[in-house]
């Protein structure tokens, strides 16, 4: 048989009716009397394909060998099918086994696994209903993200993921070396110097610091790639390596910020509520029943847009039971977020005007001396998914921040000559690609939004 094939999605809406060749992986196999019925699934979409073999066709015998997860080629009739639950079928003429899958040993049989399982055999999951249609919806998203600020005059750059600087200032940030373990050794300025760029060298934590200077010569720029922590939190919402959408704007203010953010997550969630709909109806289904209701109200109703003094106001008098201290100056928690999104106004929440003190050196500081001009997106169900801020284009405040937080000025020269000559008002944001993915799935781990996740003592694959 040769390779070109139709996909079960092309066959499943009549195209090429007649004669077609289709291959994918059997489903399920059943058998009656003078037949036989396949599922064939072959991951262009979520529905399988109906093949019926009648007893004497060429390859039949290979029947027996033919159960949940080996692979096939069909060649065959496509029909309107009589049956109920599909319009076309395949009346097979001929059958090819592509390999074998031992229904003793192969761990995908056809009932319901768990999640943690599954987690296990990440290199079969996708061949499930579930994690294909995850997979699908990951894809569009890309693809809905390229197609949202190309149509909103955004220039797609490039930032680089090995990088010299800790752009949140945190220290989470894993190492990049080519250094022997011998040379590895030496004292710090030693090892930094024989190292390959002559000097320290990490994994971006985000591509902000160099989206910036883009943005200050071309307007409107994103990047999206990936982006790494080293941040030991074992929890459902952070991985080690993860996916970052951050657009940053030149003459921009942070009320433009919010408005960018609002828009893109709307959009991005109609584009997996209707373009992606059959996939969207899955998670609709069968992984939260309440995510319909959940995303029309994200989009039906504006964010409530909120300063974080406020927010604070509104934890401290909520009657509940919080694990984390809540109080003017203290980090807002995922549990506080999520209050917030969740239960306090039901909707997507913008908190903005954060401490200055617990943000990051390059956020624009208010005239009240005590905030800065920040702004975090929290959603039901996962708390932030987008974190971004005004920038401090000021030259003299920007240098000040960055020596009381005793960072290395020096380091940090090119970002500020992009002060020094031209500033203006800016601002962006990053949204977790992965939040994202959980917001529109309702999966409520992050290790099932992406292929084969990576996070705190997991590098299996
Ligand atoms: O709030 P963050 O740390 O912001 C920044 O990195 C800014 N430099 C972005 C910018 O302004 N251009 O991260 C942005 C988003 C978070 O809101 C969250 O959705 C996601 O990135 N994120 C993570 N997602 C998965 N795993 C982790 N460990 C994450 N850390 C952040
Ligand atoms: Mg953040």
């Amino acid at each position: 048989m040769s390779i070109r094939r139709t996909t079960v999605k092309a066959a499943l809406a009549g195209e090429g009716a007649g004669d077609i060749r289709v291959m994918g992986w059997v489903r399920t196999r059943r058998d009656a009397k003078g037949f036989s019925f396949l599922e064939i699934n072959d991951g262009s979409c979520l529905t399988n394909l109906q093949v019926i073999v009648e007893e004497g066709t060429p390859g039949g015998e290979l029947l027996k060998e033919l159960g949940t997860g080996a692979s096939v080629a069909v060649a065959g009739e496509l029909v309107a099918s009589p049956g109920k639950g599909q319009r076309f079928e395949v009346r097979a003429k001929e059958l090819a086994l592509l390999g074998q899958a031992d229904p003793e040993t192969y761990p995908l049989q056809k009932k319901r696994h768990s999640d943690e399982f599954l987690r296990t055999i990440a290199h079969l999951r996708p061949r499930t209903n579930k994690y294909g249609a995850m997979l699908r919806l990951r894809s569009a998203l890309s693809q809905a993200i390229h197609a949202y600020f190309a149509a909103n005059g955004f220039a797609w750059v490039h930032t680089p993921i090995i990088t010299g600087s800790d752009c949140e200032g945190a220290g989470e940030m894993f190492r990049v070396t080519a250094l022997t373990d011998a040379e590895a050794a030496l004292p710090a300025a030693a090892r930094a110097e024989k190292d390959f760029f002559g000097k320290d060298a990490f994994l971006t934590v985000s591509g902000q610091l160099t989206a910036e200077p883009l943005a200050l010569a071309l307007g409107k720029v994103y990047t999206f790639g990936p982006t790494f922590r080293a941040e030991h939190s074992d929890t459902s919402r952070h991985a080690a390596e993860f996916w970052m959408v951050e657009p940053e704007m030149a003459f921009a203010d942070l009320e433009d910020n919010m408005d960018l953010a609002e828009d893109l997550l709307k959009s991005l969630v109609r584009t997996a509520m209707v373009d992606c709909a059959e996939d969207f109806g899955l998670f609709a289904k069968y992984v939260d029943p309440t995510l319909t209701e959940t995303l029309s109200t994200f989009l039906a109703e504006p964010f409530v847009r909120l300063p974080y003094r406020e927010a604070v106001s509104i934890l401290a008098a909520a009657k509940k039971d919080f694990a984390y201290p809540v109080g003017p100056g203290l980090d807002l928690q995922s549990e506080h977020e999520r209050y917030l999104a969740e239960e306090h106004f039901r909707r997507p929440v913008i908190v903005y005007d954060y401490p200055r003190a617990i943000k990051a050196f390059y956020m624009r500081q208010n005239d009240d001396g005590e905030t800065v001009g920040a702004m975090d997106v929290l959603v039901p169900g996962i708390g932030e998914v987008v974190g971004g801020s005004a920038r401090e284009e000021r030259l003299d405040v920007l240098e000040a921040r960055i020596r009381e937080l005793r960072l290395p000025l020096e380091a940090y020269w090119w970002y500020l000559e992009t002060r020094r000559f031209g500033t203006v008002p800016h601002a962006g944001f990053g949204l977790g690609f992965e939040r994202l993915l959980m917001l529109v799935t309702g999966i409520g781990n992050i290790r099932d939004v992406m292929p084969f996740a990576r996070t705190w003592r997991h590098l299996e694959f």
